[in-house]
C-alpha cells in the first residue's frame, strides 16, 4: 500500500488546474448505458472509483476507450450482470442499475457494501424504481430488477430521513428517459453533477426539465443517441484545495478550471472564517489567502445548495488550528468523523459526539504516523501534514488515490513537499 509523506511547515504558492468532477462522471460514464451509440465524455478524471466504473462497463460488454482524460464508450451488446468483485469496491456501481433496467428491462447488481463515513442503504434507489413499475428481489447478495411488465411514468417523492438522494435521483432519472409516459422526481437533488447528468441526457435526445431543482420531470423517449460531452469542474477537489490556501499559504494559491457557482458553500465559509477568497470576473479561476484574524465558525451540512459534507473533514482540519471555537454538524452522514481521532494523534483539540464535533484551536499541530479512512477524511489528513511542521506519515494512500486525480503532483507544483512511497502490498 502506498503511503504519502507530507513534510509540512511550508508556505504553498502558485496555481493548478481543478480536474473534471469524480461525482459527474460516475453517473455519466453508466449513462453512456442507455444507447447503442458511441458517446465521447472529456475531462473524466483518473483516479480508482472512474477505473472501476470502466470495468465494471466492460464486464457488462461496452466498448470501451481511454486516453488521457478522453473516454469513448459504445454499449451496442451489454448483459445486465453487474461483476460483484468489482462492484463491491465501490457504491457508486449502484447507478448501473437504472440504464440497466430501462435499456435491457433487467439489471443484476450486488447490494453495494457499508463504507466508513456511516451505513449506505439503497432504499430511495429501489423505491425509485419500483414506483415506475420495476420488480426487485434479492438473491445470493445480488439485487434483481426486473420491468416484468415494463415501465410506466409516475410521480415519485424521493426524500428519505437524511433528505434527498444524489445517486437515488439520478438512478431513477436515467431509468426515466427510456420509460413511457412522464416521471416526476419530487424531493430531487439539486447537485451540481445531478444537473451535469441531465445535461449529458438531453444531449443524448432525453427530454428532462427541472434538474437543479426538488422537483425534475422527465418524459420518456424511444431511445437515445451518442453525445460529446464535458464534465464539470471537481468542486469538492476545488474547495479542499481553497482550504490549503487558507491554511498553509502566506501569499495564497491560485486555482484554475473552477465555476464559481458551484463553490458558495466552501466560499462563504472560509469569509466567515476570516480568509480572503478572490474570484476572476467569469469565476473560472480563484485565489485563496489567508486572513489576518482567522476566527473559528460553525458548519451544519445540507444537500445542495446547502454547505457540502464531502467538505466538512477538510475544514474541521482547518478548524483545529483556527483560534476560537468550531462546530461542525454533519446532518448527512453522521458517523462521518473518523478523521477526527487522526487529527487528535496530531495534537488537535476534537470532541465528537452524536453527529457533531466541537474544536478548540490550538495553536500548531505536530507530525505523525496517520491512518486514511476514507476519501474526505485522507484529504483533511493531507491539509494537517501540510501545516505540521516536521513529516506526517499518510497511510493507506489508496483512499485518496480514489478521488484525487494525481494530488502528489499537484502538491509539488504548489511547493509543498510531498514523497509518494510505493508500497508493496
Ligand atoms: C453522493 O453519494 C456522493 N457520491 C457522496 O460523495 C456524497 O457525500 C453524497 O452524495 C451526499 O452529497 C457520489 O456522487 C459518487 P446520497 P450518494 O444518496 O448519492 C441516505 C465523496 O466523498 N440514503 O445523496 O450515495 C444516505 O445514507 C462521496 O465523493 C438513504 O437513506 O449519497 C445519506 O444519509 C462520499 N437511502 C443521505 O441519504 C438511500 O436509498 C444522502 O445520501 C440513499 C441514501
Amino acid at each position: 500500500m502506498d503511503k504519502l509523506l507530507v513534510h509540512g511547515g511550508t508556505s504553498l504558492a502558485g496555481a493548478i488546474n481543478i480536474s473534471g468532477s469524480k461525482n459527474a462522471s460516475l453517473p455519466i460514464l453508466a449513462a453512456a448505458l442507455l444507447t447503442d451509440q458511441q458517446v465521447i465524455i472529456e475531462r473524466v478524471p483518473d483516479v480508482s472509483d472512474t477505473n472501476y466504473m470502466l470495468q465494471i462497463l466492460s464486464a457488462l460488454g461496452c466498448e470501451v476507450e481511454r486516453y488521457s482524460g478522453t473516454v469513448k464508450i459504445t454499449a451496442a451488446n451489454i448483459h445486465p450482470e453487474a461483476p460483484y468483485e468489482i462492484v463491491r469496491k465501490m457504491r457508486a456501481s449502484i447507478c448501473v442499475m437504472g440504464p440497466l433496467v430501462a435499456r435491457l428491462g433487467r439489471a443484476s447488481v450486488s447490494i453495494p457494501g457499508g463504507c466508513v463515513i456511516g451505513d449506505r442503504p439503497i432504499d430511495l434507489h429501489l423505491k425509485g424504481l419500483q414506483a415506475i413499475g420495476a420488480h426487485i428481489d434479492t438473491e445470493g447478495g445480488n439485487i434483481l430488477i426486473e420491468a416484468k411488465d415494463g415501465l410506466k411514468g409516475r410521480e415519485v417523492d424521493l426524500r428519505g430521513r437524511h433528505g434527498p438522494t444524489v445517486l437515488g435521483t439520478d438512478n431513477l432519472m436515467m431509468a426515466a428517459v427510456l420509460t413511457e409516459g412522464t416521471t416526476i422526481i419530487e424531493s430531487a437533488a439539486c447537485e451540481p453533477e445531478v444537473v451535469d447528468l441531465a445535461d449529458f441526457l438531453n444531449s443524448m435526445g432525453a427530454k428532462i426539465e427541472g434538474a437543479g431543482t426538488r422537483r425534475i420531470t422527465i418524459e420518456g423517449v424511444t431511445s437515445l443517441g451518442g453525445t460529446h460531452h464535458t464534465v464539470i469542474p471537481d468542486r469538492i477537489e476545488a474547495g479542499t484545495f481553497m482550504v490549503a490556501g487558507a491554511m498553509s499559504s502566506e501569499s495564497g494559491i491560485t486555482l484554475n478550471r473552477v465555476r464559481q457557482d458551484q463553490l458558495v458553500g466552501a466560499t462563504e465559509k472560509l469569509i466567515e472564517a476570516g480568509h480572503l477568497v478572490n474570484f476572476n470576473d467569469d469565476g473560472s479561476s480563484v485565489t485563496v489567502s489567508p486572513g489576518d484574524t482567522p476566527q473559528g465558525c460553525s458548519i451544519t451540512t445540507a444537500p445542495h445548495p446547502g454547505f457540502p459534507t464531502d467538505m466538512q473533514a477538510q475544514f474541521t482540519a482547518m478548524f483545529a488550528t483556527t483560534p476560537g471555537i468550531s462546530v461542525i454538524e454533519d446532518t448527512i452522514f453522521p458517523q462521518r468523523f473518523m478523521h477526527c481521532a487522526e487529527l487528535t494523534r496530531m495534537g488537535a483539540d476534537i470532541n465528537v459526539d452524536n453527529g457533531s464535533a466541537v474544536v478548540h484551536g490550538v495553536k500548531e499541530l505536530s507530525p505523525a504516523p496517520v491512518m486514511a479512512s476514507d476519501l474526505r477524511a485522507s484529504a483533511a489528513l493531507v491539509l494537517a501534514g501540510l501545516r505540521a511542521k516536521g513529516t506526517t506519515e499518510i497511510n493507506r494512500l489508496y483512499h485518496i488515490d480514489r478521488g484525487y486525480e494525481m494530488i502528489d503532483e499537484k502538491l509539488l507544483q504548489l511547493g509543498a513537499k510531498v514523497e509518494r512511497m510505493r508500497g508493496s502490498a
